[in-house]
């Protein structure tokens, strides 16, 4: 239901989230369970989460970081698959309904992936036996040769290794998570039709917002900068198109991913761009920008669901024209401060608590 300043939406879901451990996930996760019915959460914590038993501890932590126990959040666990992952243990935790999903981090791509595959053929078995199960393999698409220029990694990524993959696996599920360039928008297309099993791929609001030059504007601007990196205008533009376009396999992952100001600003600063504050209001900027509305639904709460075999949600949220929350740096307890994504932002969408809901 939308008026021109009132837009009611179905409980949205946010398909890849960092939600962190400890002082870090008690600041950041009550954005996330505030805005979405439920998350994928990342598994790069250190140590990652690779076992039933991680994941198990891990969701328990979360739901107590919450207040209240976060009701009506279901936090979605993943596994981080390394070169050792067992087929079995996997398959396990898949049918115990404690792993939705398992993450592919190519080693040494990004943030906490060292223990990441360091050769995709070890893993024929593992990605066999998710096939069987219908269990989804969400990928990090880049690759990490230090010779291919960072902003065509993951471009060769699908030449190189998904689009084998694929070949290979036939009937694997999967998701190119946190698409950046148009090459990546064609190859998800043109699956729809090629193969038994579906491609689908996430989108975040940084990409739909940034280009590279965000990165570079007016001097270097650590916040700004994520994995994979922010590409050129076209593939913004390209971007855009595909989240508003209705096409069932984009769907909204925000990969919020928060780091500390003091990490971030550092000689050496971390990947990663912190949106959870208002990532539904930033997305709901863009469908605005692009006259599409009426496209947010489809893309925020329905598409991913529907590709992972979900229920819908049955809640509702609504958002209101009027400003967004303030973007004022997070605590962090004991630790120092996040920066939100949207600090400095004019945006146009505020999502209604609920008590503003019910009054
Ligand atoms: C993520 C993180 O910090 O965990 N960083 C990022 O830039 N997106 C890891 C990831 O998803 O690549
Ligand atoms: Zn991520």
């Amino acid at each position: 239901m939308s008026s021109s300043d009132h837009l009611t939406l179905r409980r949205p879901d946010d398909w890849h989230v960092h939600l962190r451990d400890g002082d870090m996930l008690r600041a950041v996760a009550p954005f996330t369970a505030r805005q979405f019915g439920r998350a994928i959460v990342m598994p790069n914590l250190v140590p990652p989460v690779t076992t039933l038993a991680d994941a198990v501890a891990y969701r328990r932590r979360i739901i107590n970081a919450l207040p209240e126990g976060g009701p009506g959040f279901q936090p979605l666990m993943t596994c981080y698959l390394t070169d050792t992952t067992d087929p079995d243990a996997l398959a396990a935790g898949f049918a115990d309904g404690v792993f939705t999903a398992a993450k592919l981090f190519p080693a040494g791509a990004t943030t906490n992936s060292e223990l990441g595959v360091t050769d995709m053929g070890k893993l024929d078995a593992v990605f066999e036996r998710m096939t069987e199960i219908g269990m989804p393999l969400l990928i990090h698409g880049e690759v990490t040769d230090a010779e291919v220029d960072v902003f065509d990694r993951e471009a060769v990524f699908i030449d190189k290794v998904l689009d084998p993959l694929l070949a290979r696996v036939p009937g694997l599920k999967a998701v190119l998570e946190h698409i950046t360039t148009a090459d990546a928008v064609e190859y998800v297309r043109g699956q729809k039709d090629a193969r038994e099993g579906s491609l689908g791929a996430t989108i975040t609001a940084h990409h739909l917002i940034i280009n590279r030059n965000a990165i570079f504007e007016g001097g270097l601007r650590p916040h700004h900068y994520c994995l994979p990196v922010a590409k050129r205008e076209a593939h913004r533009i390209a971007l855009r198109q595909a989240a508003t376009s209705g096409e069932p396999w984009f769907f909204l992952g925000t990969d919020s991913a928060p780091h500390e100001v003091g990490a971030k600003q550092a000689a050496c600063g971390c990947a990663g761009i912190f949106s959870a504050p208002a990532a539904l209001e930033l997305y709901t900027q863009v469908f605005d920008e692009e006259g599409a509305l009426g496209k947010l639904e489809g893309f925020a709460s329905v598409y991913g669901a529907e590709f992972y075999g979900l229920p819908l949600n049955e809640g509702r949220v609504t958002l209101a024209r009027g400003g967004p929350p303030d973007g004022e740096p997070v605590n962090v307890d004991g630790s120092g401060a996040v920066l939100p994504f949207h600090a400095g932002r004019e945006l146009a969408w505020r999502l209604k608590t609920n008590e503003e809901e019910r009054s």
